[in-house]
């Protein structure tokens, strides 16, 4: 089958640069002797979380208790949950995922410490943790300077055991000069290496040293003490990527294949994806640098200017053979946010064949849950 015998819209991955991407991360992983932890919430499908592990991924790190379950009944070993768990009902899931597989929860407050230590006590086991550190995103977390006070004070908990710190460097999604994107790295750098020597410094066995972030992954690999790595976007990239010149866009393996359907005036060509499937955000943390809402592969005169719900508004600048009937391919601002948008991805070889189709199997309120 080729993808002309596809119904639009359909969210394709380009096969090579998939896994080019993926085995690039990797090499550089291997090379600089770390671990790759992905962060799955880029993907939400065991089929890549399988893909991930053969090239050579030691872990997940999922973004949110549902990927840590499913991955943990599909046999991953090492877990990392992204975000604190706070409230029973979470508490108890991070405990179950504790006793059945080598899990981490993160942790950046003493009350939500004390929830998870009282369930982890009532369930007679111990959950390990790593500490956040806030290298400048300002979501969850603490600057590096307070990490160690509060590490020691977490030493109140018998049933959570420290094993380091992690970190997350999203705030860079928010520059719009790519010139800049080394400087975050450097402070991803400055903030681990002053916690991880504080800590050291007052005798503490720092194990996990867990940060990545795609933009910054190529200026921090080399880091002697960070040793988890958990990029998640690399696998797909995306036109933020492009515009902060981390990729090229033969490097974006995400793409929304659409069919061009209507060309109402000059210089409007109207598209049969919209905003559910190519998603309203410019990005993590959004960027003016980023103009419209995706760009057309092999067609630099058009441009997404704007999106209907199941439409979108292709501009013409200039002149184009593009025409209604045709087939285009639109690489999305956010590959993340296209990527749940959708229930299957369309792998396809450079020959335009179909090579697989990939179930998301593991998406936010996908299942019931028994309720
Ligand atoms: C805590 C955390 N770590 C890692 C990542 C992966 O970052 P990226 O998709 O830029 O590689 C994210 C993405 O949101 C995140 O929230």
């Amino acid at each position: 089958m080729t993808i002309k015998e596809l119904q639009t819209p359909a969210i394709l991955i380009r096969s090579a640069a998939m896994y080019n991407n993926l085995k690039q991360y990797q090499q550089e992983c291997d090379a600089n002797k770390k671990q790759l932890w992905p962060m799955l919430k880029t993907h939400k499908s065991t089929v890549i979380a399988d893909i991930q592990q053969n090239i050579g991924a030691t872990g997940f790190l999922c973004g949110t208790l549902d990927e840590c379950e499913t991955l943990c009944a599909h046999g991953v070993e090492n877990l990392m949950y992204a975000y604190p768990v706070a409230g029973a009902v979470s508490c108890d899931r991070a405990v179950k995922l504790a006793q059945k597989c080598n899990f981490y929860a993160r942790i950046d407050s003493i009350e939500g410490a004390r929830q998870l230590n009282t369930a982890a006590g009532m369930a007679g086991t111990t959950v390990k943790y790593t500490i956040i550190l806030d290298c400048g995103l300002h979501r969850f977390g603490m600057a590096a300077e307070k990490i160690l006070p509060f590490a020691q004070e977490m030493k109140q908990f018998d049933n959570l055991e420290f094993t380091g710190i992690s970190t997350h460097c999203g705030h860079v999604y928010g520059e719009p000069d790519a010139d800049k994107v080394p400087e975050y790295a450097q402070q991803e750098i400055e903030a681990v290496h002053k916690a991880v020597e504080d800590l050291k410094g007052a005798g503490f066995d720092v194990k996990m040293v867990t940060s990545g972030a795609t933009p910054t992954f190529k200026y921090t690999v080399a880091d002697e003490y960070i040793n988890v790595y958990h990029p998640g976007n690399y696998i797909f990239n995306d036109r933020i990527q492009i515009a902060n010149r981390t990729v090229t866009e033969e490097e974006c393996s995400l793409v929304v294949y659409a069919t061009v359907v209507s060309n109402p005036r000059e210089g409007l060509l109207i598209c049969d994806a919209g905003a559910k499937c190519l998603g309203l955000d410019q990005g993590a943390h959004g960027n003016s640098a980023v103009a419209g809402h995706g760009s057309v592969i092999g067609h630099p005169e058009l441009l997404v200017t704007s999106l209907s719900e199941e439409v979108g508004k292709i501009q013409v600048t200039g002149t184009t053979d593009v025409k209604i009937g045709d087939r285009i391919m639109i690489i999305p601002n956010h590959s993340c946010s296209s990527a749940n948008l959708t229930d299957y991805y369309i792998l396809v070889n450079e020959d335009e064949t179909v090579e697989q189709v990939i179930r998301v199997d593991i998406r936010g309120n996908s299942t019931t849950k028994g309720i």
